[in-house]
């Protein structure tokens, strides 16, 4: 068992962080696997009210390990990202993500599916599926047009373009911009801590409220895009880019 996801439990709340600094927290298939067993636990422990996914003040992750995605691509939707991303989607406590410096592929798309998000005005957010030889996963070809319009969406998608912290929180990625990636994981934090006070049930039900209007169409984009994200990760398009990161001297 390796320490790259680092739980902490304290009262109500529970810290998922990801801890792999040589590599950029880019994550693995293990720890896809931790964090979804940990989300799922959390999720059936009544005296969990809040989760907190975050990296470290400087780093929050490079999106998943290049070399995994060449050596042992997710073959089906039940691969671990599939399952860490499922037990996201599914969780019914409230899951707040404080977000500083790298987030880059499953690392920007995760954000779209959080509660709330608390991010360093200077994060430097990527989708760089297509430079990759991708395509979009886990709804983020619904949500990014929805809420930023067909045209930024495409800007984002399409051509892979960065943005910053400050732009997610403008365009409602994000729920707000921080001055420092300290400032935050305090100001995430802090926000957790509300969740002691508030009414369990009522959050739950309103968390839920909130995210069953899409549910069904979300799946069905979901499903769509993970079989064209497994198909793609076999193409040549997409071996030669993720063999040039591994190789770029
Ligand atoms: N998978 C595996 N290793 C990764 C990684 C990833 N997604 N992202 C970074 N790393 C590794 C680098 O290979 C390097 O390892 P090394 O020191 O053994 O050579 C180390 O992490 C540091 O990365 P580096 O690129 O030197 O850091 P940086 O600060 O200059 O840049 C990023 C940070 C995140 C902008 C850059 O690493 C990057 O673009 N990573 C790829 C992100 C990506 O495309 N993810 C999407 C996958 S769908």
């Amino acid at each position: 068992m390796t320490n790259a996801i680092q739980q902490q439990r304290e009262r109500g709340l529970l810290t998922l962080q990801l801890n792999r600094p040589d590599k950029k927290n880019a994550l693995t298939r293990a720890m896809y696997m931790q964090l979804a067993e940990a989300l799922e636990q959390a999720d059936a422990d009544e005296s969990i009210r809040c989760v907190l996914i975050q990296g470290s003040s400087v780093c929050f992750t490079a999106g998943n390990d290049i070399g995994d995605f060449l050596e042992q691509p997710p073959s089906d939707l039940d691969s671990p990202p599939f399952y860490f991303m499922k037990s996201l989607l599914n969780c019914r406590k409230p899951v707040i993500a404080a977000v500083a410096g790298a987030a880059v592929g499953i690392g920007t798309t995760l954000l779209l599916h959080c509660d709330l998000v608390y991010i360093s005005r200077d994060a430097r957010l990527r989708m760089p599926f297509v430079n990759l030889g991708l395509c979009p996963e886990f709804g983020s070809s619904l949500i990014l047009p929805r809420l930023l319009g067909h045209a930024k969406a495409a800007e984002l998608l399409l051509l892979g373009e960065g943005f910053t912290g400050e732009q997610a929180a403008a365009w409602g990625i994000a729920t707000e911009a921080l001055d420092s990636g300290e400032a935050a994981l305090a100001k995430a934090r802090e926000i957790a801590g509300r969740f002691e006070c508030l009414a369990p049930g009522a959050v739950q039900v309103t968390k839920q409220l909130m995210k069953s209007v899409d549910r069904e169409q979300l799946r069905q984009v979901i499903e769509e895009e993970g079989a064209l994200f497994v198909q793609r990760l076999k193409s040549p398009e997409a071996i030669a880019a993720l063999s040039g990161f591994i190789n770029r001297s």
